[in-house]
Order: C-alpha cells, then sequence, then structure tokens
C-alpha cells in the first residue's frame, strides 16, 4: 500500500533518476528508524544452493545495486541473497542518457545503461563494510573498451579481486549492451572462458581456503542447439551454477507499445514466459548436476512458483520489485 503511494510519485521522475534518487535513500536511511518504511519481518525458508545456506530462495537480480551501496537496505527488505554489480574491472560511465525505460502497461523495462559502475576496488570496499546475514553474490563483466578477444583477462581480474568477499561469483555474458559480449556464449569462446574460470577458481580456493561458487548468466534469446551446447559446456567445465536469464532483444511482447522500439535489453512481465521457457529446457538438459537460479518476470508468488516448477533452485527480482516494491519480497517469501 504505502509502495503504491510512493510509486505513483516515483515514476513520474524520469526512470534513471528515480533509480538513483531511491538508491541514496536507502544509502541514508539505512541504520535509522527510517528504514521501517521498507524493514520487514519474513519467515525463515532456508535452503542449501551451490553448497551455500541461504535463509529464504529470493534474491535480488544484478543491475540494481551495481555498486553494492545498499546491500543492507535489501537485507532490511527481507532478500535471501543480493547480487550486486555487474562490475568491470575499472570504473566506467556507459551508454549516453537517456538509456532506461518504462513499458508501464506491460509492467515491463528497457535499458541500454552498459555496465555503468565505479570499478570492482570500490565494489569491494562496500561489500566489504555491508552489514547482511544474507548471502552476497558478486557479478562480473568486461569493460567496454577491452577488446572482446582479451575479454577473459577483465573477468579473471575482477575474479581475483572479489573472490574472497563474494558468497558466489555470477559470470555476465549475456548483457545485450555491451557489444561482443554475448558471443562468449557459443563454442570455442565459451568454453575457453569457462575452464579459465574454473583454472582460477581452483587456484583462489587453494590460496584462500574457501571455495566460492560460479554461476554463468545467459541471455534468454538462444535457441535449443545454442542452450544444449551451453549445459553441456556447463556440466563439462563443472560449472556451480546457472543463472536464466538475463534481458530480451525480442519486442514480440510489447509491440507498438510507448518506448518498445528503443535500444537495450527488455526486462519485466514480457519476459516472464521465455526465461521460464530457458529454465525448464535448462532442467531438462542439466538434470540434477548444477542448480538453476531463474530470474526474469518474477512478480508474484505465482512465478516464483512457476520458475520453481520448472526447475528454479532460487529465483532473482528486478522489474517486478520497480512495478510492486518490498511486499513483492514478502508475498514470495512467506508463500513459498
Ligand atoms: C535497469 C537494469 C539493469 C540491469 N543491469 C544488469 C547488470 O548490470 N548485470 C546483469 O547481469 N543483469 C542486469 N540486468 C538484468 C537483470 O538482472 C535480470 O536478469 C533481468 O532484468 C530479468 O529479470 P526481471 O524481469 O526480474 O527484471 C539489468 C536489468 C535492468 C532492468
Amino acid at each position: 500500500m504505502l509502495y503504491r503511494i510512493a510509486r505513483a510519485g516515483i515514476f513520474k521522475l524520469d526512470a534513471e533518476k528515480a533509480h538513483d534518487l531511491a538508491i541514496q535513500n536507502f544509502k541514508r536511511f539505512t541504520g535509522t528508524p527510517l528504514d521501517l518504511f521498507y524493514r520487514q519481518k519474513l519467515a525463515s525458508k532456508p535452503v542449501e544452493v551451490m553448497g551455500i545456506q541461504f535463509k529464504n530462495p529470493v534474491g535480488l537480480a544484478a543491475g540494481l545495486d551495481k555498486n553494492g551501496e545498499c546491500i543492507e537496505a535489501f537485507g532490511a527488505m527481507g532478500f535471501g541473497f543480493v547480487e550486486v554489480g555487474t562490475v568491470t574491472p575499472r570504473p566506467q560511465s556507459g551508454n549516453d542518457k537517456p538509456r532506461l525505460f518504462r513499458l508501464i502497461e506491460a509492467e515491463g523495462i528497457i535499458n541500454r545503461m552498459g555496465f555503468n559502475n565505479l570499478g570492482v576496488d570500490n565494489l569491494v570496499e562496500n561489500v566489504k563494510k555491508a552489514k547482511f546475514d544474507g548471502v552476497i553474490g558478486i557479478n562480473i563483466g568486461k569493460n567496454k573498451d577491452t577488446p572482446i578477444e582479451k575479454g577473459t583477462e577483465d573477468y579473471l581480474i575482477c575474479m581475483e579481486k572479489v573472490y574472497q568477499y563474494a558468497g558466489y561469483i555470477a559470470i555476465n555474458i549475456s548483457s545485450p549492451n555491451t557489444p561482443g559480449l554475448r558471443t562468449l556464449q557459443y563454442g570455442e569462446a565459451l568454453d575457453d572462458l569457462l575452464s579459465q574460470l574454473k583454472d582460477k577458481q581452483k587456484e583462489l580456493a587453494e590460496k584462500y581456503g574457501k571455495y566460492v561458487p560460479i554461476a554463468l548468466k545467459i541471455a534468454p534469446d538462444l535457441d535449443d542447439n545454442e542452450l544444449t551446447q551451453i549445459a553441456d559446456s556447463l556440466m563439462k567445465y563443472k560449472i556451480d551454477g546457472v543463472i536464466a536469464t538475463n534481458t530480451t532483444l525480442d519486442r514480440s511482447m510489447v509491440e507498438g507499445m510507448k518506448h518498445a522500439e528503443e535500444m537495450g535489453g527488455l526486462s519485466g512481465r514480457p519476459v516472464q514466459t521465455r526465461s521460464t521457457e530457458v529454465v525448464r529446457r535448462l532442467k531438462e538438459l542439466l538434470g540434477d548436476s548444477l542448480p538453476i537460479i531463474g530470474v526474469g518476470g518474477v512478480d508474484s508468488y505465482v512465478a516464483a512458483k512457476e520458475k520453481m516448477m520448472a526447475g528454479a533452485d532460487l529465483v532473482q527480482v528486478y522489474s517486478g520489485f520497480i512495478y510492486k516494491g518490498p511486499a513483492l519480497v514478502k508475498d514470495i517469501v512467506n508463500n513459498i
């Protein structure tokens, strides 16, 4: 109710300004009585996934808290885990504005942010400071000006820097807003990336005496052959988890709507069915060999349940949270 009133005001602002204002307020309210605006007490629904204990299976998807600035606020809302990032080795400003659009009738969002972030060192400092009793996933990517042939180096740099502070590490090769990034999802490029990440994980596990799982985040725009190949590679290299899905380039669900023709990735309700199909197909291909984190259009308890019935072990929300607010987390966690 409270969020519905606040949303009317927030949605009058430009989408990115509203996002920045929300982040600032979350930072400001943390640890003060004002956090009562979003603090909620949820039922405990513990699950073990990728060898990690989660207090509940509902997480915040990557991209909302790119720099890990308000992990505690999301903790107060009851999220079982928060995935911060995508972060890159060096800070970068991302694409020109405007780059974030609401498709209100469809409860969707189009973004072409382009990994705007303050760099991995800044993120690590924020994660170190965060007081959160849930799991922190750190989502890593490559700088725009790193040539794609050298992309793997950026992932390895980030992995080294975040390893000791992450509950798990998410490898983002599926954003449509960094030129060439999605080519890492295919064939030899994927195998080469996964084998190097796995070697680095082994080295760091020995160095720190701690095994931190890695999960690969994939796009919804993959055909069956491509999904089959990805599933084979995930099993071959013993990757610990897969996050399905990122945003879509497909506009068939929003044709004719305001902003539908903006470039970028579409998320929210319009990607819900496709993301669930990808989860279901991955489950068929992977069986129980590695867990699936389902994301894309989770905007209610029923949508979360659908992802889980399709094979997801955990779910994440982004767009649904923008449209429904913190109550969405409560709705899912308390009913699941
Ligand atoms: C504005 C915006 C920024 C995003 N940034 C990232 C990002 O930096 N890294 C990433 O892996 N996914 C990013 N995503 C994708 C989300 O994490 C999620 O996979 C996708 O939006 C589908 O979930 P949803 O329908 O609940 O939004 C972003 C999504 C949005 C809407």
